[in-house]
């Protein structure tokens, strides 16, 4: 038995994760592992798609409402992609959405439902980028890959005390975790990082008190860590202005729009409206007493903020153009909706 002072960092990570790992739904934990249980690796990569850019904590009802309606990759590659679109609404990012579609078709056509194991063939799948391809290869089957993730990163810059501001500093950093990750138990390794980041390691006031790596981190010892990691600072994001349009229909029923793939909001319901600029032009989808009411909509997106808004009539007896939607009162959904249109239905319900 070596004593504590001889442990690797991996050793020591690995140690402190077989005793504080968090439960997630999508997680096959130490114990699990140790016991021969395999990760599912439909789960594992729709839980990192999913966690891309987004928390554990919102993410983990989404995960549950997903797996429960398409437990496997075969059964989300037949779904209609307005179901899919519809339990993605409010997760954000929609492009991920799309995306996961086109990857659950493909793994399905083109590999008999299972997913590639290793990094270079899950790279070429839809919508799987280098970080996706890492995780699912570590996690689901346990191949010595170095997973990066803010909190990583965030643990690298303070173990090593590195200053140079992100996201200059990423190649750095990814270097200085790759030469850390273990040959053996990979996948518990990457999800011991991510942990020791998301509940030690914190951004701010991090717990160096009872963190498993205090001896050997160098920003500990220099007293950085709470400046760390640098970054540099982001332009600040423009303000953009639009005027969206709420129509019922005499019978309840509610116009919306499929918003074209491409772009933002790409795939999702919404509700028809003008361009979204610094002076926008008044554009109601048809004819119609429009009224506008009090108050405003504001959400930011990743490079803007948006303020909208909101006119409104009611009691519509008339065809609407084709390229609108018009969705009866027992089938719509509030929360089929992105949340900037959720926000816009909100204020009118209101009024
Ligand atoms: N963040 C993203 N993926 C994660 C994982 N597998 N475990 C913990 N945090 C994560």
């Amino acid at each position: 038995m070596r004593d504590s002072a001889e442990l690797t960092v991996s050793d020591a990570l690995l140690e402190w994760y077989d005793r504080h790992a968090r439960e997630m739904p999508w997680r096959t934990g130490p114990a699990d592992r140790a016991a021969g249980i395999r990760p599912d690796p439909y789960r594992v990569w729709l839980s990192e798609v999913m966690l891309q850019q987004t928390t554990v904590a919102a993410v983990r009802d989404y995960f549950l409402r997903v797996t429960t309606r398409w437990p496997t990759v075969q059964a989300l590659a037949a779904a209609p992609d307005e179901q899919i679109m519809g339990e993605w609404a409010g997760l954000g990012y929609y492009a991920r959405a799309r995306n996961l579609l086109k990857c659950a078709r493909a793994v399905t056509q083109d590999h008999d439902g299972r997913f590639p194991d290793n990094f270079e063939a899950l790279l070429e799948l839809p919508g799987i980028g280098p970080y996706t391809a890492a995780a699912i290869s570590a996690i689901a089957f346990d191949q010595p890959e170095t997973v990066m993730d803010g909190n990583v990163e965030r643990v690298m810059a303070r173990f090593y005390d590195i200053h140079d501001p992100l996201p200059g500093s990423k190649p750095v950093l990814k270097e200085k975790a790759s030469a850390l990750t273990p040959t053996s138990r990979p996948g518990d390794y990457a999800q011991a990082v991510m942990d020791l980041g998301a509940t030690i390691c914190t951004p701010k006031s991090p717990a160096c008190g009872i963190c498993p790596l205090r001896e050997p981190c160098q920003s500990r010892v220099a007293g950085t860590q709470a400046d760390l990691p640098r970054k540099t600072p982001k332009k600040p994001k423009p303000t953009r202005y639009g005027h969206v349009y709420v129509a019922r229909m005499a019978d309840g029923a509610m116009v919306l729009e499929r918003r074209p793939d491409k772009g933002l909001l790409g795939g999702m319901l919404g509700w028809p409206g003008s361009e979204w600029n610094d002076d926008p032009t008044e554009r109601a989808p048809f004819p119609a007493t429009w009224k506008i009411l009090p108050g405003e909509v504001r959400h930011t997106f990743t490079h803007f903020h948006l303020i909208l808004r909101i006119w409104s009539t009611d009691a519509v007896h008339r065809d609407v153009p084709k390229h609108l939607t018009v969705v009866d009162k027992h089938s719509f959904r509030p929360s089929d909706l992105p949340t900037v249109m959720r926000k816009v239905f909100d204020l009118w319900r209101g009024q």
